[in-house]
């Protein structure tokens, strides 16, 4: 039919590799996020590997972590390494101003952050401390980690217990230097950022790729002045952009307990995201040509009001299938920009905002983000393709519309053909054929949906929402795909 709604899929046509960075995670010195929900001490009841949760470590590794950005965050540029090393029970006990104004006894430090990432497989990205530090403490603080030879520092670190280096593939200099990191002028920091930098040295088989702090939502400004004026060390620009239900900072809007209008409203503003994206790609494209900086987008993700009794210092907020679905629009809007957009980190991995996993005491429940991440993990490092949706029909409630249907298609490392299919519309069911240019004989993948806009798991209810198979039949060599209202599909092609 004419107004059928067609997925077209150009697979002569491969893109850029989809670096498996778009699914890094951040992890901050923030409320539960670390302390209690993965970290609890060797001396925990809760089963552990030296103070790392057993339960978590083993759920993020079915999600492939590639990568961790820590220790913050605002918390970043108030935090001193030196503090966060040697004998637990000697290290200061400061406050953590940013968030809750609770104790922070740096239980976990440098040592501890890498048992992690190496407990994940994952990589590391470390946030340096530009806001309260110095270009000597950064200095110092990569050569404690780096430093192979003779050392005083790098003596400190083995009588620490490490006698390798700890291998730093990432690290920031500052973070938010608008705000929280120091309230600068984009022209302020970026002269601070070529002075600084200049002092970053390690040995050239451990250099990090050093990333310069950005703008936020769809500013350019930090984008345009970075990268004009700075040459040195500098191999890509941090860039946050946070979804807000109602667009404002003031009264986001609840995560739970939402009507249609707020379903929409959210997803539409998280859709914004691929605005900024583009504007700030083509400022790079001007004065990077050749392509060396990366755009990270490091912090992303809803931001709601704080669940009610909570700390709101803490961040504290419920995930539902609304989350899933924002996580998906997500991925594939970076995965159609996956020629800059080199790494994203979601804010954040447990218990705090949009998290992949929620805890109690000893207990865990994965988010349906959780199972957003699992559904496409075959994207990651897979080679994109270019896709585009014909006749896309516009889903509108109230003063929001957006595109009904969103799509990516990649090759995977697998050989298979896969694709990742998000039905926005929370009411109606859309049907669609997927045009590859060839025959195609069926998909077989997993659906990620529900009766609720908020369905989510409970700890009573852990498993009210998880993946189910999703099957779907070509007809006439033409692939149909019936997408159920609300929901994601992953799927693999067969040809
Ligand atoms: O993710 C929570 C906070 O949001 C981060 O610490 C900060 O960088 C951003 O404002």
């Amino acid at each position: 039919a004419a107004d059928e709604i067609k997925v077209v899929v150009d697979a002569a046509k491969p893109g850029p590799v989809i670096h498996r960075n778009i699914y890094g995670q951040f992890a901050e010195h923030l409320g539960t996020g670390i302390y209690e929900g993965i970290w609890v001490g060797p001396d925990s009841k809760i089963p552990n590997v030296r103070g790392w949760r057993k339960d978590v470590v083993g759920a993020l590794k079915n999600l492939k972590v590639p990568l961790v950005r820590w220790p913050g965050g605002c918390f970043a540029d108030e935090y001193h390494w030196r503090e966060g090393i040697g004998p637990r029970s000697k290290r200061p006990v400061k406050v953590n101003t940013h968030w809750g104004g609770v104790p922070e006894n740096n239980a976990v430090g440098t040592h501890e952050f890498f048992d992690l990432v190496e407990q994940l497989g994952a990589e590391a990205y470390v946030n340096g401390n530009m806001g309260t530090g110095s270009a000597q403490e950064m200095a110092e603080w990569l050569e404690y980690m780096t430093a192979e030879g003779k050392s005083t520092l790098a003596d400190l670190r083995r009588k620490n217990g490490r006698d390798k280096p700890f291998r730093v593939h990432y690290f920031a200099v500052g973070n938010e230097t608008w705000g929280c990191g120091g309230n600068m002028r984009p022209e302020y920091y970026a002269d601070l950022y070529r002075q600084v930098a200049t002092f970053l040295k390690t040995p050239e088989n451990n250099r990090p790729l050093f990333i310069a702090s950005g703008g936020n939502d769809q500013d350019t400004k930090w984008t345009e002045v970075l990268s004009k004026n700075v040459r040195w060390n500098f191999d890509a620009i941090a860039h946050h952009y946070y979804t807000f239900p109602s667009g404002k900072w003031e009264g986001k809007g609840p995560a739970v307990g939402f009507g249609e209008d707020q379903w929409i409203s959210t997803l539409a503003n998280t859709l914004n995201i691929e605005k900024t994206i583009v504007k700030n790609k083509a400022i790079l494209d001007q004065n990077d040509p050749k392509m060396r900086l990366g755009l990270y987008m490091d912090e992303w993700g809803s931001w709601y009001d704080p669940e009610p009794g909570s700390n709101p210092g803490f961040l504290v907020q419920r995930n539902t299938l609304r989350d899933a679905l924002l996580a998906a629009l997500h991925f594939n809007v970076f995965h159609a920009h996956a020629d800059r957009v080199r790494m994203s980190n979601i804010a954040q991995m447990v218990n705090v905002l949009q998290a992949m996993i929620l805890t109690t005491k000893d207990k865990l429940i994965l988010t349906p983000t959780y199972h957003a991440f699992e559904m496409y993990t075959p994207f990651q490092d897979a080679t994109s393709l270019p896709v585009s949706v014909q006749n896309n029909p516009t889903y509108s409630v109230a003063a929001h519309s957006m595109p009904t249907i969103s799509a990516t298609a990649a090759q995977g490392k697998d050989g298979k053909l896969w694709l990742g299919l998000v039905n926005a519309d929370a009411t109606k069911p859309q049907e669609l054929t997927l045009d590859l240019g060839a025959a195609v004989k069926s998909a077989k993948g997993r659906i990620l949906t529900a009766a609720a806009m908020d369905a989510e798991n409970s700890f009573k209810a852990p498993n009210a929402i998880k993946p189910e198979p999703f099957e779907a039949q070509a007809v006439n060599g033409k692939l149909v795909v019936k997408l159920p209202a609300k929901a994601i599909v992953v799927l693999a092609v067969e040809r």
